[in-house]
């Protein structure tokens, strides 16, 4: 059928459904609203603080007061929810401040909870910006150690349910992360917590604007030993399969632009909604040529965000969110 006998033109003119705005978006295969984003906070210790990052512009260090404002502003704007990342009043080797109950992501979740009334709230679950040598687990004469980290990640994601998220993220690519968080979860009677795993996550030179906003940048070495090789696919279908297996409830890809065939071949192999992130690097790059007048923001932005859903993405974690809602 697809290939008939008939010569397509003239008799196909693929142009006639591109003649007006409306026959456009009536045969448009990919739509993409603000439902469908995640934007990330950074939170800090204090009150009233609302710092701009240099490295990500229109982003800011934010107290949980102003957190709880920005969430607002977040939820009047239709977007689905927001990801905590908190920088700590002080570092440790083992990053004991992720789990305290009155840390700074716990207090914001709080503020946010108390300011929302139905906005997502989701948390990432990883150590390296809370341990003083900026890796993701436990150091031991320069290993980051797997199997006791776990219980590190599993008791921060227990505080962030206790203190009122809806959603954890475990971003650190430790095995058996997922199984062990949905383990504490369940023993705390935080069954109806969901798990958005980070589950094939790169070792990736996009997220340098994140790591100085985060200040979470490795002291020594590089993340190659726990996170995934950009080269492979086959394993990432592996860690998703694995996570899924684990308890996972939203599987990621990340980042994300670099990354579409990745999105497009978790998206067939399972049933669980994907996520993609649209990280930190991807966001500085569009917002640096566009500040030189080099792109068209909105339309680079629309057509980026549009281009991760097209390849499978659900969900989009993007630094875009408000910007693109205001937009559209
Ligand atoms: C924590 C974490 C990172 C990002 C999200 N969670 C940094 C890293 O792995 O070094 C990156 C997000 C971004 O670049 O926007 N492990």
């Amino acid at each position: 059928m697809l290939y008939s006998a008939a010569v397509a033109f003239p008799e196909e003119r693929p142009r006639r459904l591109r003649s007006t705005p409306r026959l456009r978006s009536l045969v448009r295969e990919t739509r993409l609203g603000p439902e469908s984003l995640i934007y990330p906070l950074f939170v800090v210790p204090g009150r009233g603080v609302r710092k701009p990052i240099s490295s990500l512009p229109g982003c800011f260090h934010l107290s949980a007061d102003e957190a709880a404002r920005e969430a607002r502003e977040v939820e009047d704007l239709g977007i689905a929810g927001v990801i905590l990342f908190g920088l700590p009043e002080h570092k440790d080797p083992r990053g004991s401040e992720a789990w305290a109950e009155d840390g700074v992501v716990q207090q914001a979740v709080r503020a946010i909870r108390s300011e929302c009334r139905d906005l997502l709230v989701c948390t990432d679950v990883c150590l390296c910006e809370y341990t003083s040598h900026g890796h993701c687990g436990v150091v031991e004469s320069g290993a980051v150690l797997n199997d006791p980290t776990l219980e590190l990640l599993a008791r921060m994601a227990v505080s962030h349910a206790a203190a009122g998220a809806h959603m954890v993220a475990p971003s650190d690519m430790m095995d058996g992360r997922i199984g062990a968080v949905r383990k504490a979860l369940d023993a705390r009677s935080f069954s109806e917590i969901a798990i958005l795993s980070y589950a094939a996550k790169y070792a990736s030179a996009f997220y340098g604007p994140f790591r100085e906003a985060a200040d979470s940048a490795p002291q020594f070495g590089d993340r190659t030993g726990y996170q995934m090789d950009p080269a492979n696919v086959r394993e990432a279908l592996r860690e998703v399969r694995l996570d899924v297996e684990e308890g996972a409830d939203i599987v990621m890809v990340k980042p994300a632009l670099p990354y579409l065939d990745v999105i497009r071949a978790v998206r067939q192999a399972v049933d669980r909604p994907v996520a993609a992130y649209n990280v930190s690097g991807e966001y500085a790059m569009v917002k640096a040529a566009a500040e030189r007048g080099w792109v068209d923001e909105r339309r680079i932005v629309k057509e980026t965000l549009t281009s991760i859903r097209r390849a499978g993405a659900d969900v989009i974690l993007t630094y875009h969110a408000k910007d693109f809602a205001r937009w559209t």
